[in-house]
């Protein structure tokens, strides 16, 4: 016994997270590791002081007590790198492709929330969303008003998630009201910043341009006049989704050799910038990415259902580019990183491609918390980490309860949980050790 640690809670259960093995020529190789009779000890602060088999991490920590979670799996909270909190209402518009999308239901819908009582309402739904889904940290674009990202940071901060905002910055092609000159964006950049980034440790900003084609040039220089001012800013943006907006951007912007170009020139590209999509990046664009350890989040549910195309994740992992998963809410169609594990299995199938369940598995965990820059902090249960997890019940799915009952390996269980589960075996969140949703 090496701590009396008496205020050291034990949450007892089957535990699965991933770590990074190291591959014999040195590459790092995400691993399901499991602990069928494990125990997550996390300290009075919400931070992990061990995780194990219960009868090792007993032992160590004989005077904690026991949180009984025996029957139900243990696991890191999921995070979604990439989401839009004022579409949770327009998921599955029928039949258009992204530009026609964007126009026909998106703009009108983000419209709405100039008024601040439909952000305030509409937040506290997300927000219960997310942990209905299993998701504890997530990097969401609000609309272009400040009170939508305002709204959204307040009722993050009340109910203890963690969470990336921007306000969207956009000053062009898109409806009068939705946009917003650059001197306005920037002091409404700037009053998010000093309000909430960093605030608690959970709640950070992000500038947030929403595509090159709804920018000009004087936003984009403005947003980096911040970006320089703020180094640890984070930026968050979409690039080359559809091959209609790659055409369009090349007319936009006609001295730039390519659509990543823009976003190099204006000084975005870095550790902590989350592309969304990059379906159709060239080989260049993917080095640059690469090379600048900038993030890309896949979106397959989005992808699939406006037609975006078939993301290369090959090409990316022979570069070494990190990407992640995410749900594009709405242009995304779930909300459950396993519907989104699922998808992204699929799409690889397509292309001839093969994804393990545990890389599928890593990019809605620690992968996604490399792409926000948190690896440090949350992703999987590694001792000093935040206590960020999900307590599931196989259980409340028939069918995959007897799927369970059939295959012995967590490898196998794991794989047929992303083929078949959904939240109605979330039965409750954890963030930081505590409690902050139950079914
Ligand atoms: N590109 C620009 N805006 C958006 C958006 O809201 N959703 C998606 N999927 N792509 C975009
Ligand atoms: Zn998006």
């Amino acid at each position: 016994m090496d701590k009396i640690l008496s205020n050291v809670k034990l949450f007892r259960g089957e535990i699965w997270h991933i770590i990074q093995k190291l591959s014999p020529t040195g590459l790092p190789v995400p691993t399901l590791k499991c602990f069928e009779h494990g125990a997550l000890a996390v300290n009075a602060n919400g931070f992990i002081e061990a995780v194990g088999a219960f009868s090792e991490v007993k032992k160590r920590f004989a005077q904690a007590s026991v949180v009984n979670l025996e029957g139900h799996l243990i696991l890191p909270g999921f995070i979604d790198p990439h989401l839009h909190f004022p579409q949770l209402d327009i998921i599955g518009c029928y039949g258009e492709k992204l530009l026609r999308w964007l126009e026909r239901y998106t703009f009108k819908e983000e419209t709405q929330f100039s008024n601040p009582s439909l952000s305030k309402e509409t937040s506290c739904r997300f927000i219960t969303e997310l942990f209905a889904h299993g998701i504890t940290s997530s990097m969401v674009f609000a609309a272009t008003f400040f009170s939508s990202a305002d709204l959204l940071f307040k009722e993050a901060l009340h109910r203890g998630c963690r969470m990336i905002v921007g306000k969207v910055s956009m000053d062009r092609n898109a409806p009068e009201r939705l946009l917003q000159g650059a001197e306005e964006d920037f002091d409404d950049n700037q009053a998010l910043i000093k309000k909430w980034h960093g605030k608690e440790g959970r709640l950070y900003c992000a500038l947030t341009p929403r595509f090159a084609p709804a920018c000009s040039k004087r936003l984009l220089s403005k947003l980096q006049e911040l970006k320089s001012c703020f180094p640890d800013l984070y930026v968050q943006t979409h690039h080359s989704e559809t091959l209609e907006e790659v055409k369009w951007v090349k007319k936009l912007f006609p001295g730039f050799p390519d659509y990543l170009s823009i976003y190099e020139r204006y000084g975005f590209l870095g550790p902590r910038t989350v592309l969304a999509h990059s379906i159709h990046a060239t080989e260049s664009e993917i080095r640059r990415i690469a090379e600048t350890k900038t993030k890309v989040v896949h979106c397959p549910t989005s992808n699939l259902f406006l037609g975006s195309g078939l993301f290369p994740l090959n090409r990316f992992a022979k570069r070494k580019a990190s990407v992640s998963l995410g749900s594009d809410i709405g242009g995304g169609t779930s909300l459950s990183p396993w519907t989104t594990m699922n998808e992204a299995y699929k799409i690889q199938q397509l292309l001839k491609e093969n994804i393990t369940p545990e890389s599928l598995f890593y990019m809605s965990t620690l992968g996604a918390a490399t792409s926000i820059d948190m690896a440090h902090l949350i992703g999987n249960f590694e001792k000093g980490k935040a206590a960020d997890f999900q307590v599931l019940n196989i259980g409340k799915h028939r069918l995959l309860s007897r799927r369970f009952k059939t295959v012995e390996s967590a490898k196998e269980r794991l794989f047929a949980m992303m083929m078949m589960a959904d939240d109605r075996i979330v039965e409750e969140v954890f963030i930081q050790g505590r409690s902050v949703y139950r079914a």
